[in-house]
């Protein structure tokens, strides 16, 4: 199918324009780290648990990479867009299965009603936001979920303590100086913007295979 076929377009006018081109520029060599994220996608998606009969948004979507992961899996949602705002990094994205789509948005207005999705994924998104928009991100994936609907956020983080903890501060000290190579690695605990979005935490899982990852599951009220 081509991409114009398969993605339709939301709100991306609030995003700047250089974040954009910075994913566009991106996209074609961003899958070489693939593997690295892996591990920590597989816990991310056995954590949320995604059911067929699930509608499922995932925020950020990338090239795909939880996409590829849930394609595979026999118990999958029938109904899922991926929403990202990079048209290219969305280019790269492989054939998607019936019933799953790919939408160009704004993680902060995304291109969904209210109450639409009975799960949310937002896989190495959510660090790269500075706090209020961490806040728009989870306001609006908050807003598109079900009560009792469940968000998994997946980022790098600091382990409290070990011998990675002086080396996630170092790869998130070079994250912080703006390079290409380490835009991804800046490290962030995400359990304080979703309790302020109105989460309950239900799961913390750290993953050290890959990135040095932390995956948290909160769950909308009723
Ligand atoms: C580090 S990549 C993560 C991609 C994928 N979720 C993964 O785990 O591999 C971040 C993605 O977020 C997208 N992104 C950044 N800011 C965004 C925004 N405001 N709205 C939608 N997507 C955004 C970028 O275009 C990029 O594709």
């Amino acid at each position: 199918m081509s991409q114009s076929a398969r993605c339709r377009s939301g709100p991306v006018s609030d995003a700047p324009a250089s974040a954009v081109e910075r994913w566009n520029r991106l996209s074609e060599r961003y899958d070489a780290q693939h593997w690295l994220e892996r591990a920590s996608i597989r816990q991310l998606l056995d954590l949320l648990a995604p059911g067929s009969e699930d509608r499922m948004v995932d925020v950020g979507t990338g090239t795909g990479a939880v996409l590829r992961d849930l394609r595979a899996r026999p118990v999958r949602p029938a109904e899922l867009v991926g929403v990202d705002q990079s048209p290219r990094m969305l280019a790269q994205v492989p054939p998607l299965p019936a019933g799953w789509t790919l939408a160009r948005g704004d993680a902060r207005a995304l291109p969904l009603p209210d109450a639409h999705c009975e799960v949310a994924s937002v896989s190495y998104l959510l660090h790269l936001f500075e706090a209020a928009d961490r806040g728009r991100v989870l306001a609006e994936v908050h807003r598109v979920l079900r009560p009792g609907g469940r968000v998994g956020v997946l980022t790098p983080y600091i382990p409290a303590g070990g011998w990675l903890a002086p080396l996630a501060r170092a790869f998130s000290r070079l994250a912080d100086g703006g390079s290409d190579h380490f835009i991804g690695l800046k490290a962030l605990d995400p359990v304080p913007d979703l309790t302020a979005a109105g989460f309950a935490v239900r799961a913390v899982a750290a993953n050290h295979r890959g990135y040095i990852s932390v995956c948290v599951v909160g769950i909308k009220g009723s």
